[in-house]
This record gives C-alpha cells, structure tokens and sequence, in this order.
C-alpha cells in the first residue's frame, strides 16, 4: 500500500546486512555493478559517534527504524537527563553531494526552527530536527574508510508507520508537510543545492526513456508498445508543471521531494510532530510534494500490485490528506498552485510508471527486481492508479478547491 522509499530514490540495489558485537557493527554489501564494490566494512560506532558533540556517557548502540537509504542507529546514554542521539550513516551511492546535502540541511533545519520559535513554539527542537556538530564544529564526519556520518538528537516516543492507515494519520501527513512548505516559504530556493540533479523532471526522464527504447538493449520494445503508447499519448500534458514553471506561474519553493508517511514522527496521540528525512530537500514546485505524498499514500493497494484491479483511489485518505495540507499551506499558495496540485497528483504515478518502464526495457539495471517483470509490473500498477485518478479529475479538483477555499475563507475571517 505504501511506496518504499527505496523504489522511490532508486537507490538500492545494494543488500545491507547487519551483525553486531557490542557497539561495532560488520555491515556486508553486496552490490550492483553500477556500484563501487565494498564487499565488507566494519564500522566502529562507538568511536564514529565519540565524534560528534555529545553529552552524557553512550551504554549502546543500535540499528533504528525502516529507512531503505541510510544506515540508522540509535545512540542510547545512561542518564534521563541526557538526550539519546540518532546516528546515519549517509548513502553515498545515491547522494554523491554529501557536504552539498548537508549544507542544505544545515540552512533548512535552521531556518525551520527560527519561524517556528518566532511564531511562539518554545518545543521547536522536538518539531524540528537538530543536528549535533562534531568537535571540528561540522555537521558531518568522515571516517578513515571515507564514509559520511551526521548525529541529530533522537526524538523519543515517536513513531514512523510505513504505511497509513486512517483517514487521520493521511491529515496529520498533510498537515506536517505543509507546515513544512510553509516554513519555507520565505526561504531562498537558489540556497540551496539540487541532492538528485533533475529528480522530478519529467522532461529528462522521457528523454532517458526514449534513448532507452532506441537502443533496446534487452530486446523488449515490441513487448511494451501498449504502455509506450500509454505514456506517448500524455507527454505533453504531463509537462504542465514544468511549462507554468517556465512560464513563471509557479514559483520555485523549497520542497522535501520524498514525501512519503514514513517521513512524519508522530507522537503517542498519532499526532504529527516532525518531518524528517531531509536529504531530498532542495527547490521544486509545490505539486511535487502533493503529487508523491498522493501517489504513496492514497492507493488502495500496493505499488506493484499484480491484479490491476484492486487498484484504485482512495478518496477518503485524499481528501484527508489535502485538507491538512491546505490548512498550512491554503493562505500563501496561489491560484495557480493550487491548480497545480491535482496535475502533480496525475505527475507522480506517471513519472514513476516511466522509469519503472525505463528500467524494464534497460534490462532492469536499476531497481531491485523480485521477479522477472517485476518493473514492468510496477509500470503497469503506476499507469492504472493514474487511469483511475483520471477517472476522478472532477472528484478531486473539487476537493482540492473547496479545501483552499476553506483556509482562504478562514483567513479572511481572521483579518477582519
Ligand atoms: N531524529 C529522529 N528521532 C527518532 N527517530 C528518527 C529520527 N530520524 C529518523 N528516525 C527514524 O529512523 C528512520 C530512518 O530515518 P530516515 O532519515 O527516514 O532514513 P532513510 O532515508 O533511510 O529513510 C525513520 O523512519 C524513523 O523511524
Ligand atoms: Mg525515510
């Protein structure tokens, strides 16, 4: 029902398996060929973690959460009155900008916090994350064998669930990523550096197909023609969102680009409390951030779902989902955003359908693969989830309007 976030970086092709004794851990790689084989590294956690800037005195260190991307670790210390820190080991073969990448999320966590505590929140540092400096005074490290390592302060009794489940749960998402957007709004997007050059561009990933098809490296084409076709005949409406881009209706913002639920802590009430998983952050147009949450969330069934007919939209977790996230964002995006999210909703199960295909015909070198066709079912489960929004256009474009026309009203009400 949920998107992982591996098929949606794309990175990992690579298998990590843990073993640990005491605080070091012997992590096995097994890679593709695209990868810088590094069969078997041992890490020493304790001494990685002695880098960084911490108070009290480390009793264990263990594997933490369900990230598909970095390798996570909780840092528990003795006292009650020390905090517990999160240690990340930062994936390298998919963001290759590593000081880049923190940087961005040296500015953004810091900008974040400032609106949040100028807006009176005196908990910010429970709503946002904090990065721990090293000695050095950076906001990473780099160990002997080359590998990146960041510490934020571990945020207790929250949780992170795969996938939604309530109606609830999609508002709290909504409504924690729009905070997000909204925080940022009045922030400088040319602050910051692309992590993943051309992530969303929907223009480059047709490209790459259409190169791909030419050369038809695993003899596939003729097989695909019927989704081939599918994609040709929305080419350029699916460009819409870069061409109001380009056209300067829609304002380049700061995005978080992999906007999934498992990217929200909620606290013990299943309350939104922090969005983490900041190292997509980088400009992009609001709909991309509505589109991907969509995409993974408001399915009824898997993203690669073989049976083709269990899937379809759920409209009660849409709407869920954008009436919270319009209650944060509803009174600063313009009409022509606002327009523009139900064309991201179309974009996200399209762009991803493109490059499951791509990777197909490609002879399947990218995404890890359980089963033969298994990308070109995953293209086929993508395009049927966009036939069914397009089924729905009328449906949830009035339900994105009348959730921004909500917030507009309210806030008119609170002016006068
Ligand atoms: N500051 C934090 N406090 C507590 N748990 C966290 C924190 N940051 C991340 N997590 C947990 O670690 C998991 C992986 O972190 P994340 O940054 O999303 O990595 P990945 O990119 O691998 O998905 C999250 O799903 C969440 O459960
Ligand atoms: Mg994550």
């Amino acid at each position: 029902m949920f998107a992982h976030s591996y098929l949606n970086l794309n990175c990992a092709r690579a298998q990590l398996n843990f073993m640990f004794t005491g605080t070091s851990v012997k992590i096995t790689i097994s890679t593709d060929s695209k990868m810088t084989a590094k069969s078997t590294i041992s890490y020493n956690l304790n001494e990685i973690s002695s880098a960084f800037l911490m108070n009290g005195e480390v009793v264990n260190i263990v594997a933490y959460g369900s990230g598909h991307i970095n390798d996570t670790f909780h840092v528990k210390t003795s006292e009650e009155s020390d905090p517990d820190y999160l240690l990340q080991r930062i994936n390298q073969y998919v963001f290759t900008d590593v000081p880049g990448l923190m940087k961005n999320i040296e500015l953004v966590t810091a900008h974040v916090r400032e609106k949040m505590v100028n807006s009176g929140d005196f908990d910010a540092s429970k709503h946002m994350l904090t990065l721990i400096p090293t000695h050095q005074r950076q906001f990473y490290h780099e160990d002997a064998a080359g590998n990146y390592w960041r510490m934020y302060y571990f945020l207790p009794n929250t949780t992170s669930y795969d996938i939604v489940e309530t109606a609830q749960q999609a508002y709290e998402g909504g409504k924690a990523f729009g905070e997000f957007q909204a925080c940022l709004s009045d922030m400088d997007a040319r602050l910051l550096v692309e992590t993943i050059p051309d992530f969303h561009n929907i223009e480059k990933r047709i490209a790459t197909l259409k190169k791909v098809v030419n050369e038809n490296p695993a003899g596939r084409v003729t097989e695909v023609k019927e989704e081939l076709d599918f994609i040709m005949e929305r080419e350029q409406a699916m460009n819409a969102i870069l061409n109001m881009g380009k056209s300067g209706l829609l304002p380049l913002r700061i995005t978080h680009n992999d906007t999934k639920f498992s990217n929200v802590l909620l606290d013990v009430h299943d309350k939104a409390q922090c969005v983490i998983d900041l190292d997509t952050v980088m400009p992009g147009y609001v709909a991309y951030d509505f589109g991907d949450a969509i995409r993974s969330s408001a399915n009824t069934a898997a993203e690669d779902e073989a049976e083709l007919e269990k899937i379809d939209v759920n409209l009660e977790i849409f709407e869920a989902f954008t009436a919270g996230f319009l209650s944060e964002t509803g009174d600063f995006l313009s009409d022509a955003e606002v327009d523009s999210l139900v064309l991201g909703a179309l974009l996200f199960p399209y762009l991803m359908g493109v490059r499951f295909l791509t990777d197909y015909i490609d002879g399947d070198k990218y995404y890890k693969i359980n089963t033969p066709k298994h990308n070109l079912q995953r293209a086929k489960a993508q395009f049927q989830l966009l036939k069914k929004l397009e089924y729905n256009y009328d449906a949830i474009n009035k339900i994105v309007l009348a959730e921004a026309n909500k917030m507009r009203v309210n806030s008119i009400k609170q002016a006068i």
